[in-house]
């Protein structure tokens, strides 16, 4: 197999430490020489014979061992990414704090390449303010902290604080490692964005409603690549059957008056807003108490529509933060780019992508095509591939337009 560039598996001392385990097969297997290093703690949960089997390599938690070979600034210096899973709420302040009080904070030290935590533990531990500025801080620094998973903990708690799942983590790593040198300027580092994605549904009756064939694929590739550049990602998901990208805050939705809602609030703090959900312009004025029911000789009720706000044009007129981008998209059939224009200019947004829809083309798709205009006047063309390369053609855009 290719050898793939070096890895250092920082495990805090969290019970999530046993889905590491995972991970690191996932990073083995792909060809990645692992350097596993575990904090003191992390092995009373998992043991250094076990990290040390799956990956091949000695483990040590701290600098006196082999010290002839200087591991505390060999092993970061070595490596092109270095991942921590679960980072706890001790290893996030010890980083923080730029401590090296061990072999893991030393290798946080001298690695050069772009550092990884996941954070996981109880939400108690994860939400008061000084676990929360230590993630501020680390972002600053250019770290990606991914958002931990909400659901299940440890005993019968549930909440915000999972690990997530070792695959969405090993994607996120694959993500990063795949920017090589540019990984390291992760751009979108200490910044909060928003995204909306799939498509808003306007109920009739309690069974049926008007809706659009969006999937969301567009939109949660926006979302996992600005995890991977570093952002703090909320992802507003209109009725997608994806699953949640890994270190995303992730809110449903089903109308458009709910999506508005929810794209409001998370706006009031954030640097960008990509409008890449299909909202409804249009919802039944009238939503039906009980299913509507046929009747025999008779013809059907015309269907009496209202519009719905455009939340897109709401959002380009508020700018509650300075300097905050707003990002349209436009699924056009026709004239494409004179459309665009027109639309842009319509909703007063700073850029708009706009695609061309129709026979197979976008919806439900894994590749996408599309044209980014800039409100003053540039205009980037985005050659045919996959939804995640038009989603670092889009940040890449925002990260231009952001005042320095
Ligand atoms: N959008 C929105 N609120 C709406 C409708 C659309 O925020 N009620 C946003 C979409 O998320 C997308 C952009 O506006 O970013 C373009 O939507 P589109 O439906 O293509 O534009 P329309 O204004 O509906 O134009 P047209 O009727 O010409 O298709």
């Amino acid at each position: 197999m290719e050898q793939q560039p070096r890895v250092v598996l920082g495990v805090g001392g969290g019970i999530a430490a046993y889905k590491a385990c995972e991970l690191l097969r996932r990073l083995t297997e792909s060809g990645h020489e692992v350097r596993v290093v575990p904090t003191a703690s992390a092995l009373h949960f998992v043991g250094a014979a076990t990290w040390s089997a799956l990956s091949g390599a000695p483990v040590a938690t701290e600098v006196w061992d082999d010290v002839h070979e200087v591991p505390h600034v060999r092993i970061g210096q070595r490596a092109a990414l270095v991942v921590i899973a679960p980072a706890t709420a001790d290893v996030l302040a010890r980083a923080a704090g730029g401590r090296a009080d061990d072999l893991l904070t030393n290798v946080l030290l001298t690695a050069r390449c772009p550092v990884v935590f996941a954070p996981a533990m109880h939400t108690e531990m994860w939400e008061p303010p000084a676990p929360q500025e230590n993630v501020a801080t680390l972002r600053r620094r250019g770290c990606v902290v991914v958002e931990p998973a909400v659901g299940r903990l440890t005993g019968v708690d549930t909440g915000k604080g999972r690990l997530p799942d070792p695959e969405a983590l090993f994607e996120i790593c694959r993500r990063v490692l795949d920017r090589g040198p540019r990984a390291l300027d992760t751009d979108l580092a200490g910044r909060h964005v928003v995204i909306s994605a799939g498509g808003t549904r306007e109920p009739l009756d309690p069974v049926r409603y008007l809706g659009n064939r969006s999937s969301g694929k567009q939109g949660y590739a926006l979302a996992r690549t600005a995890v991977a550049r570093g952002a703090r990602v909320t992802l507003v998901a209109a009725n997608t059957a994806l699953p949640d990208p890994a270190g995303a805050d992730v809110v449903r939705v089903g109308t458009a008056e709910e999506l508005r809602g929810a794209v409001l609030k998370a706006a009031a703090d954030a640097d960008a807003v990509v409008m890449a959900a299909a909202v409804a312009d249009f919802r039944p004025a009238a939503r039906a108490g009980q299913k509507i029911k046929k009747r025999d000789g008779q013809d059907p009720e015309p269907v009496a529509l209202v519009r719905n706000p455009d939340v897109l044009a709401e959002l380009s007129a508020a700018r509650p933060v300075p300097g905050q981008i707003v990002v349209g998209f436009a699924a056009e059939t026709e004239n494409v780019l004179a459309n665009g224009r027109a639309k842009l200019a319509r909703k007063g947004c700073d850029l708009l992508v706009v695609n061309q829809v129709g026979d197979g083309l976008a919806f439900g798709t894994e590749e996408n095509e599309a044209v980014i205009i800039e409100a003053a006047g540039g205009e980037t063309a985005v050659p045919h591939g996959p939804k995640e390369a038009l989603a670092d053609r889009v940040w890449d855009a925002v990260v231009r337009h952001w005042p320095v």
